[in-house]
């Protein structure tokens, strides 16, 4: 009678699972980027339009797909093309028809993969009007899996995700400081912070699915403020400057009270501390407030020269321009100098909107969840911040803009170049004072309904995962994932990225670069400024302004606006990890399946090289 009963109790509530199951689509069955849409709760279809594939999961190619898919080298192997043969590359760069055909590929490669004008949001896994047009999103480059499906991540995995803390705890957090193989310093670090603080605001008050950056982009809203009230408040309102102190000799940002700029700094900071800029958080960190400064004064610069060339102009006309001409440098510097060094490309990289002119090309941006989820990179972040013989640790370090005074910004800069940052991916670098931050990043993106990195994965055309193992690359760490997540293709987007395997002598495993770079030259290369009517001289001041942007460097940057012009750059002078590094990474070549690509390349480079650059 009991098991009767039981058994009838299973029967109801299986065939409640199955019939109630509701959501065909939640097993995720369209591949290659078609679009699943239900029928009643049973059936679904796939919409395969201009995938370049058919059949009832977009799963088989077109003949010039197949024809493409076969002869296209994997990320891996490009990658590590572009990360060898130093020699064959010194000759490239310096051919300029191929360097300018090698970096047309690159940005229309990779800007094709962003949906542009962008689709989802985080509460609508559909197109539609709203997500289109409300800007106080973020975008997302895959739907949040439906509210009805079985497990977190559609039909894979467990019913409940392991516990945030735990998973931070066990793979996330730094045991011992890892230091970044490719040499990245701290000034690297506070320069990804602040320039990315402009377009990652995400607006807790509403949620984890909303932004208060709404220009979408590389605005300068962290130097110019994000309401033009704020902006007005900035200003000096004289030869199109902002407002500023003189402290010992130096330009100074003004501070809250002389400009009225609400930043947030908490009670027990002194006011005449509180520095007042774009960002209303940049009093978090003096690495940010350094490079807050350093903007201020290139603005204020900027507005020395354009009044010489142009007396006749009003301070708005002189103010705007600086802002068009700093944005400029500002994209300059991020591909030239920044990107260059994630890149670790022999390959030199080119800031050069023209190369897209003739190219179907969207001049527009919004910035994705996802992005900003894959950008927190806080295992750069050192133990304790070194400035000329001083140390700081983390309680000493935040909210204390003493430290910018007392050391000077020549001082600072020179010691954020000399500290190593930590390794990105390979998993246990994030150091305990961030720890509530790592958590936060699961947490969110379980609120937002992430799909699996797997499934990420697929939407960047890389192969999923096929094990735990193939993640990490180790046994430890991948044994208690698997015994966590259950399945690999339940593995979460976060944590995946920063426990997968480094590529050899990397910062960064394959799916931060091949997430992470799209969105990011998308973001570049969409703003206004390089679309053609924008990119010539005049929208620039004329030539000399033009000239700013089109010589702008990381060091050039420091050197016209900080005392004594200290050498900089985004990694440590001191080589010797980056030579260790390109030793073993030679040494342990690319996988084997890999280099039978690598041979084809090698063997026929004029037809595959023709190949690789038409699409
Ligand atoms: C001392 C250094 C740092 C501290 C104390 C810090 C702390 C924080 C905190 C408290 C948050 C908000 C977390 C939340 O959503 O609740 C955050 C967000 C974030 N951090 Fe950091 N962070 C630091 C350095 C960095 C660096 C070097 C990067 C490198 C790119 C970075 C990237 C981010 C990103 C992208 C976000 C999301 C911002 C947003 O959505 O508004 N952080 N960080
Ligand atoms: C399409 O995917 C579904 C669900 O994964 C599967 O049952 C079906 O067999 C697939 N169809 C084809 C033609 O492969
Ligand atoms: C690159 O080309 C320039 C002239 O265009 C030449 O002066 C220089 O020596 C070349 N460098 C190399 C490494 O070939
Ligand atoms: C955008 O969506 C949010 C959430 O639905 C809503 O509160 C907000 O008013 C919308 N913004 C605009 C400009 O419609
Ligand atoms: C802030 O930095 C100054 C300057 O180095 C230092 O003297 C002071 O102790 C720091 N404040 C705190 C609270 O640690
Ligand atoms: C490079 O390999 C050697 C020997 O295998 C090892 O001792 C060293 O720690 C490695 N260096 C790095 C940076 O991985």
């Amino acid at each position: 009678m009991l098991t009767k009963g039981f058994a009838f109790f299973a029967f109801m509530v299986l065939s409640q699972s199955v019939f109630s199951a509701a959501d065909p689509c939640c097993s995720n069955p369209c591949q290659n980027r078609g679009v699943c849409m239900t029928f009643g709760h049973e059936r679904y279809e796939c919409d395969c339009t201009r995938t370049g594939f058919y059949g009832e999961n977009c799963t088989t190619p077109e003949f010039l797909t197949w024809l493409r898919v076969t002869l296209k080298p994997s990320p891996n192997t490009v990658h590590y093309i572009l990360t060898h043969f130093k020699g064959v590359w010194n000759i490239i760069n310096n051919i300029s028809f191929l360097r300018d055909a090698i970096m047309r590929y690159v940005l229309t490669s990779r800007s094709h993969l962003i949906d542009s004008p962008p689709t989802y949001n985080s509460h609508y896994g559909y197109k539609s009007w709203e997500a289109y047009s409300n800007l106080s999103y973020y975008t997302r480059s895959l739907p949040p899996v439906g509210k009805s499906c079985p497990t977190p991540m559609g039909v894979k995995g467990k019913s409940e995700l392991p516990n945030a803390n735990l998973i931070v705890e066990k793979f996330l957090l730094r045991r011992k400081f890892i230091p970044d193989p490719q040499g990245t310093n701290i000034m690297f670090a506070f320069f990804a912070q602040h320039f990315t603080h402009q377009f990652f605001k995400t607006d807790l008050k509403r949620g984890a699915a909303f932004t208060k950056g709404l220009g979408h982009g590389v605005d300068l809203n962290h130097v110019y403020g994000e309401s033009l009230d704020r902006q007005h408040k900035l200003r000096l309102k004289k030869d199109g400057k902002l407002k500023f102190q003189m402290i010992d000799g130096e330009m100074y940002p003004p501070t809250v009270k002389e400009s009225e700029v609400e930043m947030m700094y908490p009670p027990h900071v002194p006011e005449h501390i509180q520095f007042a800029v774009g960002q209303e958080v940049f009093g978090l960190v003096p690495g940010l407030m350094m490079y807050a400064t350093i903007w201020l004064r290139e603005h204020n610069r900027v507005c020395d020269i354009l009044v010489k060339e142009h007396p006749e102009w009003d301070d708005e006309h002189i103010f705007q321009t600086a802002r068009l001409i700093l944005i400029g440098e500002t994209i300059k510097i991020v591909i030239e100098d920044y990107v260059q060094h994630l890149s670790g490309y022999h390959f030199k990289l080119k800031f050069d909107p023209q190369l897209l002119f003739n190219q179907k090309f969207q001049y527009q941006n919004r910035i994705a969840a996802e992005f900003n989820t894959l950008y927190h990179w806080h295992p750069l972040l050192p133990d304790t911040f070194q400035i000329n013989e001083k140390e700081y640790n983390y309680q000493q370090f935040l909210y204390n803009n003493s430290v910018m005074l007392e050391h000077g910004i020549s001082e600072m800069v020179e010691s954020f170049t000399k500290q190593t940052a930590g390794r990105v991916a390979g998993g246990r670098n994030v150091p305990a004072a961030v720890f509530r931050v790592a958590v936060a990043s699961v947490e969110h993106s379980r609120e937002m309904r992430y799909q699996s990195m797997n499934e990420y994965r697929k939407r960047f055309m890389l192969k999923p995962f096929e094990s735990f193992e193939e993640l990490t690359g180790e046994k430890e760490m991948s044994a208690e994932l698997e015994s966590l997540y259950g399945d690999i293709d339940a593995m979460e987007l976060y944590p995946g990225l920063l426990v997968e395997q480094p590529r050899p002598g990397a910062i960064f495993g394959e799916t931060m670069v091949e997430l992470g770079a799209p969105f990011s030259l998308k973001g570049l290369m969409g703003n206004p400024i390089c679309s053609p009517e924008y990119w010539k001289p005049s929208t620039f001041g004329g030539n000399v302004g033009f000239d700013i942007v089109n010589t702008a460097s990381l060091q050039t940057l420091v050197c016209n606006n900080v005392k004594n012009c200290p050498y900089t750059s985004f990694h440590v002078l001191d080589s010797e990890h980056t030579k260790t590094a390109t030793i073993n990474a030679s040494s342990n070549s690319a996988p084997l399946e890999e280099r039978r690509h690598l041979k084809l390349l090698l063997v026929v480079p004029s037809c595959c090289g023709v190949f690789f650059f038409m699409k």
